[in-house]
């Protein structure tokens, strides 16, 4: 199968031997060790000294674990949303009773720093934002840095960053972002399992008055195991020496390289699928260098061309989520990937296309 979905991305033969390793005591110096050395090893990609924490679970969990920490219920917050992610992080922060200020635009569109900057002139009350990197959904990058200078410290920033963190430029203190998150199964090409989640030091304080109920995701507890090279619950130790390995590889390509080769697939693939027929979703300045979404060709029945590029072919892409359903295609290209797994999407979808058109109402 040649696997180019949004995440769960392919993983690195090497990757897949790390993961296969005999377990290790969690409690015991080995698993210190390698927990400390994969921390590091984030913090290089985040670009931050502020602390990173690992739980077992998916990038949900780590969205959960932002808020949770950071806020109590009632307390206002302004949800910057561009597709069904941003709508996610605004539902939990709804789930937990706080009181959300939602900014959503038409899927496909960017969130626009002016807009966020008037809405917190308007709404000073406002003690958090939460904003999506990535929009895995509509394959639209939001420019964190302008949204981070649009915020300017008048609230905790929090970036969904589930798919974009170890692809594209990321830059938490730089930028002044409070938390952070990302999932093992995206840029990280390694297994789902692992949830990373960076907090600053302001986060950490607003942890210390914030009420929201947590047990499970508690950074306090995080904070205090990870001191010791340990985690509050039992590790996800496979994923974790999965983690220890691609790290390694991604280091040895080097960061530049890796967002130049993120950048280049991108380009490639709209231009193929623009040649195809395909219109790309999203401002040209916004497009994703991790996901491309692209509107089917006139008459092309979407389910059908994904469910004939996997049986057919062996190539197994996305189609669109919710509102999307059935209108879009999504392409992966993050993780380990390059110009050739591309270039059998599309030649996959040359043929599959001819194939895939809806089929015409019975005439009477
Ligand atoms: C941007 C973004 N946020 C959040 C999530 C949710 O992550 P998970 O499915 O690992 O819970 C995803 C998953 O695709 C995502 O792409």
């Amino acid at each position: 199968m040649n696997l180019r979905i949004p995440g769960p991305t392919p993983v690195p033969p090497e990757v897949a031997v790390a993961s296969s390793k005999e377990m290790i005591d969690h409690r015991g110096p080995e698993f210190a060790s390698l927990l400390r050395s994969v921390a590091a090893g984030l913090q290089r990609w985040f670009k931050t000294a502020s602390d990173i924490y690992l739980f077992p679970g998916s990038g949900t969990g780590g969205l959960e674990a932002a808020i949770v920490n950071c806020f109590s219920p009632g307390d206002p917050v302004l949800a910057v949303s561009i597709g069904v992610f941003g709508d996610r992080f605004a539902a939990i922060a709804r789930a937990f009773g706080l009181n959300v200020i939602k900014y959503g635009v038409e899927y496909g569109r960017y969130a626009d720093p002016v807009e966020v900057r008037r809405l917190l002139a308007q709404h000073p009350e406002v003690k958090g934002v939460l904003v999506t990197h990535n929009e895995t959904s509509t394959g639209v990058t939001n420019d964190i840095a302008a949204i981070a200078r649009a915020v300017a410290g008048q609230a905790l920033l929090l970036v969904d960053g589930v798919s974009s963190i170890g692809a594209l430029p990321f830059d938490q203190d730089g930028w002044g972002v409070d938390v952070a998150i990302t999932g093992s199964q995206k840029a990280w090409m390694s297994p789902p399992g692992v949830v990373m989640v960076s907090a600053s030091p302001r986060a950490l304080k607003a942890m210390e008055t914030a009420t929201c109920p947590r047990f499970y995701w508690d950074f306090a507890k995080a904070r205090q195991y990870a001191q010791n090279g340990q985690t509050f619950t039992t590790p996800a130790v496979s994923v974790i020496f999965a983690l220890e390995r691609a790290l390694q590889l991604m280091e040895a390509e080097g960061q530049e390289q890796v967002f130049a080769r993120h950048r280049e697939l991108a380009a490639y693939t709209r231009e193929q699928l623009t040649a195809l027929g395909f219109r790309i979703m999203g401002d040209a300045q916004h497009t994703s260098d991790v996901v491309t979404a692209a509107w089917l060709p006139e008459g092309v029945d979407g389910k059908k061309l994904v469910g004939l590029m996997r049986e057919e072919h062996g190539v197994v892409i996305s189609g669109g989520q919710q509102s999307l359903a059935g209108k879009i295609i999504r392409v992966g290209h993050l993780g380990w990937v390059n110009k050739a797994d591309l270039d059998g999407v599309f030649q996959a979808l040359r043929q599959a296309l001819p194939k895939a058109m809806a089929t015409p109402a019975a005439a009477h």
